[in-house]
């Protein structure tokens, strides 16, 4: 068999991704900011765009037309995504930062989404406007009492509001212990105590076991001085409990297309996660190491076979493509082992880790070389297309994101100077 051309891949593709290791070491000594590792991150993104477009989505087009290629590509995207999901669910969301902050936030719109659902079983909510409503998922905390204990007795302080999910409570009050109420799902009680600043008026005890949530005291007051509509329920709730009067809470039907309407209102920027929820989900998956280098070996993948196969038909290698994946990989160890070392992983680490990866790039490039030769112009170009849309989509899902959550006003400015550099690159060649 002959070596000589996969081996020449092999240099070439280690020579791509000498960034790697290179964006480490820097990153490790110079600790840069957010800020700059965005900005870089940003100019990486452009000139892959352009490597991309020039060297595999021309030369493809050329080659063998539009449809080998559009179809490698929307395979490659599908593909890209497809693992990109799996290695996440195993922890490789933590290998960027903008990844990780993208899985917190998608995992709190679930779980907000999720208690709107319940919450909107509520009916003293429902009086509220839904986009009022993620104000109240954000004060709600879970409570749960056991069949037969007492939640509070009359006279104490009203510190909190209880509202019922699922269980049933009986409301007594006076020396004879005279029962006034049984309370079930989706009915709230301690709210006259809130209101009137007076001791609870009737002591409060679980007739089966419940669950359900409390909102504390303040917060229940913010809540009613920013929402007149849900004051008036609750003064309304007030008269109706003192006369001993109780309405239906509304149908099942309203409730769904209420919570449906609350969840399009989510505040997005409410779901943005700080900076200690990020470092608590990294402890949470210490043990993601190997998912985590899977991760950048996926996103590297596409860029290193397609190094390999371009010196397959042409004489010389793609000097753009090489100059574009070295410039997208700098910013992306550069970026990712701050956030490794900030996560306790030692520098020995970080560095072989990088230097693994590099050398993975290597041999992805050597297997392109080897793989595809022989392949007719249709199928190389599928190829390259997947290629293509996978190194697309990676872009988009991961190094952009990167570069427009810190990067500031420069990004649009770094992203066309790298689409110039890769292009420059270029018209060297020519
Ligand atoms: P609070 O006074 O804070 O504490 C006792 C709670 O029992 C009270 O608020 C109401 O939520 C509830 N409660 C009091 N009276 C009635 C009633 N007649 N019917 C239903 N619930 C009541």
């Amino acid at each position: 068999m002959e070596l000589e051309k996969p081996l020449f891949a092999f240099w070439y593709g280690s020579l791509s991704a000498v960034s790697l290791p290179l964006g480490a070491l820097l990153g490790l000594w110079l600790r840069p900011s957010n800020k700059w590792t965005s900005s870089l991150m940003a100019f990486g993104a452009g000139a892959l765009l352009a490597a991309l477009t020039l060297e595999l989505v021309a030369g493809g087009l050329k080659l063998a037309g539009f449809w080998p290629l559009g179809g490698g590509c929307v395979l490659g995207a599908a593909l890209f995504m497809l693992l990109d999901r799996l290695l996440n669910s195993k922890g490789g969301f933590l290998r960027k930062r903008s990844t990780a902050a993208k899985h917190l936030s998608d995992q709190k719109l679930k779980q907000y989404s999720d208690m709107l659902k319940r919450l909107s079983g509520i009916g003293l909510f429902r009086s509220l406007p839904p986009e009022e409503m993620c104000a109240v998922v954000e004060f709600t905390h879970p409570f749960s009492v056991k069949n037969g204990e007492v939640i509070f007795n009359e006279g104490d302080p009203g510190d909190r509001l209880y509202i019922i999910e699922t269980g049933a409570v009986e409301v007594d009050s006076g020396q004879a212990r005279r029962k006034v109420a049984e309370l079930g799902a989706g009915e709230a009680f301690g709210e006259m105590a809130l209101i009137s600043g007076d001791p609870r008026s009737a002591r409060v005890s679980a007739v089966k076991d419940v669950s359900g949530w409390t909102i504390a005291r303040e917060d229940f007051e913010r809540l009613l001085a920013d929402n007149p509509g849900l004051k008036q329920e609750v003064s309304r709730l007030y008269v109706r409990r003192l006369d001993g009067l109780f309405g239906p809470e509304g149908s099942g039907a309203e409730a769904a297309k209420w919570a449906k309407l609350a969840r399009a209102h989510i505040n997005v920027s409410s779901l943005v996660p700080s900076e200690s929820e990020l470092k608590a989900e990294s402890e949470k998956h210490s043990g993601a190491a190997f998912a985590i280098w899977l991760g950048i070996l996926l996103d590297g993948i596409p860029e290193s076979l397609v190094i390999g196969a371009s010196m397959l038909h042409s004489s010389a290698v793609s000097m753009t493509l090489i100059a574009g994946v070295f410039l997208a990989n700098f910013p992306e160890a550069l970026s990712s082992s701050v956030g490794m070392s900030k996560q306790g992983s030692s520098r020995s680490k970080i560095i072989w880790m990088w230097t693994s990866l590099m050398l993975m790039t290597g041999i992805g490039a050597f297997l392109g070389n080897l793989v595809f030769i022989g392949l007719p112009h249709g199928l190389f170009v599928f190829v390259e297309g997947m290629a293509a849309g996978a190194m697309l989509a990676m872009i988009a899902e991961t190094m952009l994101p990167e570069a427009t959550e810190q990067g500031g006003p420069a990004v649009g400015m770094m992203t066309v100077l790298g689409f110039l550099a890769a292009i420059f690159v270029n018209s060297l060649a020519h």
